[in-house]
């Protein structure tokens, strides 16, 4: 692919290595690692957490020049209210402020966003800043942008069940396209790609049902740094890799 103007060298090679016809169409990202990012430079979790979000629009503007349709963060899971209540209260504050900031750089860039999860637990505020930027950029097509907040995998996975029971489908009918209708991600594809950062190799009950034939990719990097040049890397190896999805032949 041809990199662009602002490309520094050592990035332009990695630009030049990929092949646009075999790029991932949705890339999922747990961005792990702000707190040790932060205490390795003597800085609080909150320096930490506020340099996750730089990196957050720095993986935006990334995929949106790559022309990939489809990327999911992992912003806030169902178990993340077990932090202290402190650091809790300042994710929510960064969450409240990102909806009201990024607004008119997602209407500009033509970025749809959608909340993955339960949101109706998050506070008010936070509910009605998602809702607006839902709304607003409904009709953006460049890049759908999906932001998963009180989300745990099992947890949709039992919303979907509930939902499919209170429609009172007869059990015979259900199939895995009927299932997925009810999933938070009805309407998006399932992710080519996992991108894990800081050296974990957990799915950490993301997008359970989803990933059955994700390629999974972690790296030691830690979220803030996770840049233009660590997401190049991560999509050269997802090249490398033979999809078979569970049939024997494939490429
Ligand atoms: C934690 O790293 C990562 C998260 C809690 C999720 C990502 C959060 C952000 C990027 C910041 C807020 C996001 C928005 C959209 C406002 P960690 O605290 O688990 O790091 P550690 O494992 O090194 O302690």
């Amino acid at each position: 692919m041809k990199a662009p103007s602002t490309a520094t060298p050592l990035q332009r090679t990695l630009w030049e290595q990929l092949e646009v016809s075999h790029l991932p169409a949705h890339v999922a990202i747990i961005m792990d690692g702000n707190g040790r990012w932060a205490k390795q430079r003597g800085l609080s979790r909150v320096k930490g957490h506020k340099a996750g979000v730089q990196a957050i629009r720095s993986a935006l503007d990334t995929v949106l020049e790559l022309g990939i349709g489809n990327i999911t963060l992992f912003a806030f899971s169902t178990e993340n209210w077990t932090r202290p209540p402190l650091e809790v209260s300042v994710l929510m504050t960064l969450l409240r402020q990102f909806m009201r900031i990024e607004l008119p750089r997602l209407m500009d860039k033509g970025i749809r966003m959608r909340a993955l999860g339960d949101v109706s637990r998050l506070p008010k505020a936070i509910q009605n800043g998602i809702a607006r930027v839902e709304t607003e950029t409904e009709k953006n097509i460049r890049l759908h942008f999906n932001i998963a907040l009180n989300y745990g995998g099992r947890n949709e996975i039992l919303h979907a069940t509930r939902s499919i029971m209170a429609d009172g489908l007869n059990p015979d009918k259900l199939t895995e396209t009927i299932f997925e209708q009810h999933l938070y991600t009805c309407e998006i594809p399932d992710p080519d790609l996992l991108i894990r950062t800081s050296g974990e190799f957990r799915i950490s009950n993301f997008l359970l049902w989803q990933m059955a034939y994700t390629e999974l990719y972690f790296t030691d990097v830690l979220w803030p740094d996770f840049d233009v040049e660590q997401m190049l890397r991560a999509l050269l190896d997802f090249q490398g890799r033979v999809r078979r999805f569970g049939g024997v032949h494939g490429d």
